[in-house]
């Protein structure tokens, strides 16, 4: 490989095609396939990285950027990016980038997707009939909630809350939200309301979580929040872990102060396999698979790529979190 070219750091193995376009732009140095940290391989690459590659589960943190005096830009393959100090970055005058955009479509439907199977207790009645349990067409068996005239309550009307209201709103439901800026086009097309959160939790059927993780944020769905929600409410995580108190989640769900959860997304990720969380039947966890289809992560990497480069270049971005590092 050319030694002109600049060095980048890829925390992951990723599918060649999806890297096409770095291609004769850098030397690549990846990490393992399924990394959940720095490899330690790669940590003699910092000193000379111009580039960084990473994905959600790497923490980009003060300590690392400072192994790294030469880095243009750091490429966040996620629209979320709390795995990054980007304070700490923005110091540095490093551009951070994001992939917003490309996962909305399937992150709303991984949504729709959890409220579906949480609402008409799927995994329950799948694997009731696996393992016998169909005895026959039952009156009162795996009886589950209507979407149909119920109140979906969305935090967060994002690219991402928006998808979601939209596909909710062809199954019949009512939609109330909470957002910092009113969404007048959404209400509009949906007939969606902005509601005060302590309302919004109080009449919601389904509480769906759009929400960056933030300083705000965190925890927002505390003990005092789980219990101002209907009994029969439904709570539905596809934005990050942390919004939701896990140890109050336990306590809602196991005293049925909720019905039922659905969640894409932990707090810790993953969940170890003893966590109370999975011994309860009306919790439904999936491991972090909201933009989890083959269309959708090749375009989250080609838009990394296309941060990355740009970064590399020294010019702007297409998709920058931190743009004050261009004033
Ligand atoms: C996934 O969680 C992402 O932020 O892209």
């Amino acid at each position: 490989m050319p030694e002109h070219l600049p060095l980048v750091i890829i925390t992951h193995t990723l599918p060649e095609e999806w890297l096409a376009k770095l291609k004769g732009q850098c030397r690549l140095v990846s990490g393992p396939p399924d990394a959940d940290h720095l490899a330690p391989e790669l940590e003699k690459y910092l000193p000379e990285a111009k580039g960084f590659f990473t994905l959600l589960t790497i923490p980009v943190s003060e300590e690392l950027l400072r192994k790294a005096p030469k880095l243009k830009v750091v490429s966040n393959m996620a629209v979320g990016y709390d795995n990054v100090d980007v304070g700490a970055c923005t110091q540095r005058c490093i551009p951070v980038g994001n992939t917003p955009g490309v996962l909305t479509e399937g992150t709303a439907d991984l949504t729709i997707a959890l409220l579906l199977a949480a609402a008409r207790k799927l995994p329950q009645a799948g694997q009731d009939a696996r393992q016998g349990r169909w005895k026959t067409w039952s009156p009162t068996g795996w009886l589950g909630t209507d979407l149909n005239g119920a109140t979906l309550g969305i935090i967060g009307m994002g690219k991402i809350g928006a998808a979601v209201a939209r596909r909710a709103h062809v199954f019949g439901l009512r939609l109330v939200y909470t957002d910092t800026n009113p969404k007048p086009e959404i209400e509009k097309a949906f007939g969606a309301t902005k509601l005060p959160l302590e309302t919004l939790l109080r009449e919601s059927d389904f509480v769906s979580l759009h929400v960056p993780l933030t300083p705000e944020t965190h925890h927002l769905i505390d003990a005092e929040a789980l219990q101002s929600m209907k009994k029969t409410a439904i709570l539905i995580n596809a934005a990050r872990g942390p919004v939701v108190e896990s140890q109050a989640l336990f306590h809602a769900l196991s005293e049925g102060w909720i019905a039922a959860a659905a969640l894409d997304v932990t707090d810790p990720e993953p969940l170890p396999i003893d966590h109370p969380l999975y011994a309860l039947e009306n919790c439904l966890i999936v491991p972090h698979i909201g933009s989890a289809t083959r269309y959708t992560r090749q375009r989250m990497a080609e838009l990394a790529c296309d941060n990355l480069l740009a970064g590399l270049r020294g010019e702007r971005l297409p998709n920058c979190v931190n743009t004050e590092v261009y004033q």
